[in-house]
């Protein structure tokens, strides 16, 4: 199915099933733990062995030799996969760094060997023995003495330059210009990187934890120099992913090459130490932001520059890209530069750009309207656009950003801040509070799916659309059910398999309207199906309470398969309706905190999010997807930092007892509010993403709150207490 003219009034807008709140359909097999993560599926095939994964010891160099005699006569020991006889590896398209290293290192954690034994304590202990010598070459570690040598990155973000930038900041009466950092971060999942493959002929089959079925399967096909065909992935539960499993790790690669040399199925789980410097981080950003604007608040110039570093041949962090379209004026910068660095290799996490870009954006926003004394949703106000302020022939499909402030600081209590820093007291706690907007794009992306009814009248969906904790299998029923006129029950969702039809997959927020849209899709073909067996006309046929009517006539769904299954199958492919209308999601966060006159320690009070996002479809697990994202902006405000050892270049605190994040008890009470909205230009299920959007302005509105609290304006996240506690006004 084309989608290339904005939705017409169709079977979703019935609102039945879709849009109500609903508990995940898949929820007690998790909460019962029977539902097989990556490393569980220990029944799928027998005589399974394990896989131990070894890092590189320095972040770059050549290995000079290793000694493998030791380990190889460990107990239970099988193989011992090395570069040196994994055979000839391919690279896929999404990695930067090799997936197995050897003999020359390109990062810390680089894999260079993986030992496989009959158990896994016998394949860790024969980790162990293993004996590598390395010659360690200089390299780059820090971002900041080697920004300057940044390159432009055209095609992950263009410079965009509109209008005199130079000319109207230097000439504007009011201005900003302020230098904001963010650090590395990892995407610390529950559920670590996992896969167990196991051949038959030329053929692998991988159980993995992977958001992208399809690039996956590519990716690793191209590895093992395989076709496509010969790759089967199945990824059907994933204990959260945030971006770093968009693609395959070297779990998967090195799972395949174990099986392969071992005859064996191999099953192999990165331990928490390994996998912070063996995959993907959110790359460290230096941020700088001018702002020029006449003295009644209108922004005459909007520059941001951003500076970050990657493995050569690696990505930049768009973080400058919010920048583009969240504020109107007319004179604009917008820069990204990109500079080598020899850490582990940069990449997609939750909101990539946004998150990072929208951290020093809202705090630059509430240092202006400072500046200009006005209240800072009023500068914002002031500031919005409902055109891409530098194609204003495109306007934004909707944009209801300023009634996500108004309604937000309606329902927060915006009335009762203090506009004068440190002005609130509670006993020894100051108290403030701030607001942050968000924006995150709504991306369109070619998204298919399979649906079966059976005499029972039962509808079976199988895609390749994976679901990482998100709410995937309850909104994909939701819209069968829909569609096909039926209670969710019965509705059977299938997911996360390669022999599936290729769906979107989970990234870039994207998932939840693309993959519901491809269901879509292929329900009205299965509509189709349907009448025709039962000679109906279609477009009179009503599906509903499990039944096909056309006037008085009356069946069962069901009695439409009577004489075989009906299977119909399509994809939802998008025109250029993003082309033509800009198309994001925007929201605006609000938080209360408390910061100690004594320690600087800084207690979250109270957090509110508005988000205008489309039909939200299941407002159960969009409301879990922003909670879990306003927590994540807590962690990335006030705890979350990869420490950088800057000779050696690698993340130093790399497990979950270095690297902090939220508890249950540093988060308080969490409300979420969605506006109305239906955007018929994104598809037919009038339906955009919230996952990213929840994080997007979050740790800015903290920083902001900080600053309303105690007058300290910190620029370097995480705003921890070291950066507060010499600052802190007296305590009366
Ligand atoms: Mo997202 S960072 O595209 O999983």
């Amino acid at each position: 199915m084309k989608f290339d003219t904005p939705a017409a009034t169709n079977p979703i807008d019935q609102m039945k099933v879709v849009g109500k709140p609903t508990v995940r359909i898949e929820g007690s097999l998790k909460t019962c733990g029977r539902a097989p993560y990556a490393y569980e599926h220990h029944d799928a095939v027998a005589n399974q062995a394990y896989g131990y994964v070894i890092g590189s010891a320095i972040a770059k160099g050549r290995i000079t030799s290793m000694d493998l005699s030791d380990a190889e006569s460990a107990p239970g020991v099988i193989v011992i996969v090395t570069a040196a006889n994994a055979g000839k590896l391919g690279k896929g398209k999404f990695n930067t760094a090799r997936l197995l290293g050897g003999p020359e290192i390109q990062h810390y954690h680089q894999a260079v060997a993986m030992v496989v034994a009959e158990t896994f304590e016998q394949a860790r202990g024969a980790a162990q023995r293993v004996k590598v010598s390395y010659s360690r070459h200089d390299g780059v570690f820090d971002l900041a003495s080697v920004r300057d040598l940044g390159v432009e990155s055209k095609e992950q973000l263009a410079d965009s330059l509109h209008g005199d930038f130079d000319g109207a900041f230097a000439a504007a009466p009011v201005q900003l210009d302020a230098t904001y950092t963010t650090p590395d971060q990892t995407h610390a999942m529950m559920e670590p990187f996992a896969s167990m493959a196991s051949w038959k002929g030329d053929r692998v089959t991988v159980w993995t934890s992977n958001q992208m079925i399809d690039w996956s399967v590519t990716d690793l096909a191209a590895t093992l120099g395989l076709p496509k065909q010969n790759v089967r992935l199945i990824s059907p539960y994933i204990g959260g992913g945030f971006g770093g499993k968009l693609f395959i790790r070297s779990d998967a690669v090195l799972a395949a090459i174990g099986s392969r040399l071992s005859g064996r199925p191999v099953k192999v789980a990165l331990s928490r130490p390994l996998m912070i410097n063996n995959s993907t981080h959110r790359p460290a950003t230096i941020q700088r932001i001018r702002i020029g604007a006449n003295r009644d608040g209108k922004i005459t110039a909007m520059g941001h520059e951003s500076w970050s570093g990657d493995l050569p041949g690696g990505k930049v962090e768009r973080a400058a890209q919010p920048s583009q379209l969240l504020y109107a004026g007319a004179n604009r910068r917008v820069t990204a530069r990109l500079s080598v660095l020899d850490l582990p290799e940069g990449n997609a996490m939750r909101a990539p750009g946004e998150t990072p870009g929208l951290m020093a954006l809202e705090i630059a926003m509430d240092e202006m309207a400072e500046k200009l004394s006005i209240d800072p949703i009023e500068f914002r106000t002031l500031n919005d656009t409902q055109v891409d302020p530098v194609k204003p022939e495109r306007r934004f499909s909707q944009r209801q950003l300023v009634e996500c402030l108004r309604t937000g600081a309606e329902r927060f209590g915006w009335s009762q801040r203090h506009r004068q820093p440190g002005a609130q007291r509670d006993g020894r706690w100051f108290i403030g509070m701030g607001v942050g907007a968000a924006i995150r794009a709504n991306q369109l992306v070619k998204s298919g799916a399979r649906v079966r009814l059976n005499d029972q009248g039962i509808v079976t969906v199988e895609t390749d659309m994976t679901d990482i904790g998100t709410g995937s299998y309850t909104i994909i029923a939701q819209t069968a059910a829909e569609m096909m006129g039926l209670p969710l029950d019965k509705v059977v969702v299938r997911l996360g398999d390669s022999s599936f039809p290729v769906s979107a997959g989970s990234g870039g927020q994207f998932g939840a309207n693309c993959s519901t849209a491809g269901v879509y899709a292929a329900c009205v073909k299965l509509r189709e199906a349907v009448a025709q067996r039962l000679g109906m006309d279609v477009l009179q046929a009503q599906f509903r309470d499990g039944q096909v009517s056309v006037g008085d006539q009356h069946l069962p769904l069901g009695a439409a398969a009577r004489t075989g299954e009906l299977v119909a199958e399509d994809s939802i492919e998008f025109g250029g309706l993003n082309k033509q209308y800009v198309q994001s999601t925007f929201g605006a966060h609000f938080v209360e905190v408390a910061v100690d006159s004594a320690t600087g320690e800084v207690r979250v009070r109270r957090m509110l999010a508005v988000c205008a996002a489309g039909r939200i479809l299941n407002p159960t697990s969009a409301r879990s997807q922003v909670i879990g994202a306003m927590t994540m902006g807590v962690g990335a405000a006030l705890m979350e930092e990869l420490a950088v050892d800057k000779r050696q270049g690698f993340f130093v605190n790399h497990d979950l007892a270095g690297y902090e994040v939220p508890v249950h008890a540093d988060i308080p009470h969490q409300e979420v509010i969605f506006l109305d909205e239906t955007d018929e230009y994104s598809s037919p299920m009038k339906a955009k993403g919230v996952g990213e959007l929840g994080l997007c302005g979050v740790s800015a509105a903290i920083a902001n709150a900080v600053y309303n609290a105690t007058g300290v304006r910190v620029r370097e996240y995480p705003i921890t207490l070291d950066k507060l506690l010499d600052k802190l006004p007296p305590m009366i």
